[in-house]
């Protein structure tokens, strides 16, 4: 297994989705653990892209629970719909938050954090089994080529 990551010299987004999901499928394909797949996972995502926040809260009974990151500390639990965390649960779907402080009900853990993105991620059963949570202190960051790009890792790690 290769362990040092090859990233193209660009800032192009979609160019490096498109380098960094193969390299993390060779990744997760020979490793069956979970833990230890999203902690290189989310290295990998900081390695390449390097924002402010990366990290998985994992479903644990009737809450999300911080599980492999890479940042600062941040909130341990998130309960179902709260927060963008807890409302791409309940959705199920990937929300882009533009600017944190127009969404209501945004679990502030750092105020550093300006713009976020939630994907929910699938079992094989259709059930959200934990969410992909980043965080950017630029506003506005996020846009549907991380939803897309970030939706190929997602489906890697289901
Ligand atoms: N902002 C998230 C909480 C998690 S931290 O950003 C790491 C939310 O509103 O769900």
């Amino acid at each position: 297994m290769a362990e040092t990551l090859i990233l193209p010299q660009t800032h192009d987004r979609q160019v490096i989705y498109d380098s960094l999901v193969p390299q993390i499928a060779a990744l997760v394909d020979s490793e069956p653990d979970l833990i230890a797949n999203l902690a290189n996972s989310v290295a990998a995502l900081k390695e390449a892209f390097g924002f402010f926040w990366i990290g998985f809260y994992l479903v644990k009974e009737n809450q999300l629970v911080l599980g492999p990151f890479q940042g600062p500390i941040a909130c341990t639990r998130i309960s179902y719909g709260k927060g963008v965390c807890g409302t791409a649960w309940a959705k199920g779907k990937t929300i882009i938050v533009p600017d944190v402080d127009a969404f209501p009900g945004h679990i502030a853990c750092s105020s550093a954090s300006k713009s976020e993105i939630v994907l929910p991620v699938f079992n094989q059963a259709g059930d959200v089994i934990m969410v992909l949570d980043i965080d950017s202190d630029q506003l506005n960051d996020f846009s549907n080529v991380d939803a897309e790009g970030l939706a190929r890792i997602a489906a890697l790690l289901g």
